[in-house]
């Protein structure tokens, strides 16, 4: 009896150990030798990012509401894009909290521009950004989103790293991005390996909805 729980043992962890070190090999070399992702192109905004036929799959609604922002919060929405999200998120934190619509491009900056201009919204601030350094003041935020921005981050836990210096004490970051069945392969992050990397930028994973259809909606706290 003894000795069949002895090899038990000896089995379980011959099979597991090469296992997860597989696994944190994957997750370092994907940050090491991951080639930068094309970003979207802004061409594609109309058709695309701002499809009227997104917000029934996406429930951009839903998902603001489930980062239980209050009114005079302040967010960064990172890889804003044509700002679907920024604009929601603007109308949620009120006018006394405000936006940062970060991204790498800036064409879609300048799309968020026109579009304040237009709506007269103005608790949102446009931030260029670079691939690993959002450029956000150092714990100005109560929340951070990244929504279908993931899959083109070059290097994501030096961009996590610095997203977590972004945050106030008691932030939360939330990632939003494609599941394996709607997405092209090599568009696709598997949500393991998202908790792995935000495990070496320093998160936790402290909540996971499951409303969303095509997307996997992770919330992450800092560790200690
Ligand atoms: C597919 S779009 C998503 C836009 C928006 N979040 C949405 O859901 O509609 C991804 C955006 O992320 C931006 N992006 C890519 N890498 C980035 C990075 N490292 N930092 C900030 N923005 C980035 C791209 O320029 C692009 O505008």
């Amino acid at each position: 009896m003894r000795l069949a729980l002895i090899a038990t043992f000896i089995i379980t962890a011959a099979v597991l150990f090469p296992v997860s070190v597989c696994f944190a090999a994957f997750a370092q070399d994907n940050l090491q030798n991951r080639t930068t992702r094309r970003p979207y192109s802004p061409s594609r905004i109309e058709k695309g990012l701002e499809s009227p036929q997104r917000e029934q799959w996406q429930q951009p609604d839903r998902v603001v509401a489930a980062l239980g922002l209050k009114p005079g919060d302040i967010v960064a929405d990172v890889g804003a894009g044509s700002g679907y999200f920024t604009f929601r998120l603007a109308r949620a934190v009120g006018s006394g909290g405000k936006v940062y619509a970060v991204d790498i491009q800036d064409e879609m900056l300048a799309y968020i521009r026109a579009k304040m201009q237009q709506t007269g919204i103005t608790n949102i601030i446009p931030v260029k950004s670079t691939p690993i350094d959002p450029m956000l003041p150092p714990g100005c935020c109560n929340s951070i989103l990244l929504v279908n921005t993931y899959h083109e981050l070059s290097d994501p836990v030096a961009l996590l790293k610095n997203l977590r210096k972004a945050l106030k004490p008691g932030g939360t970051l939330a990632i939003v991005n494609w599941n394996e069945s709607v997405t092209r392969k090599k568009l696709y992050v598997p949500m393991d390996l998202v908790v792995e990397q935000m495990k070496l930028a320093g998160f936790g994973l402290s909540k996971s909805h499951d409303f969303l259809e095509r997307q996997y909606f992770l919330v992450f706290s800092p560790l200690d």
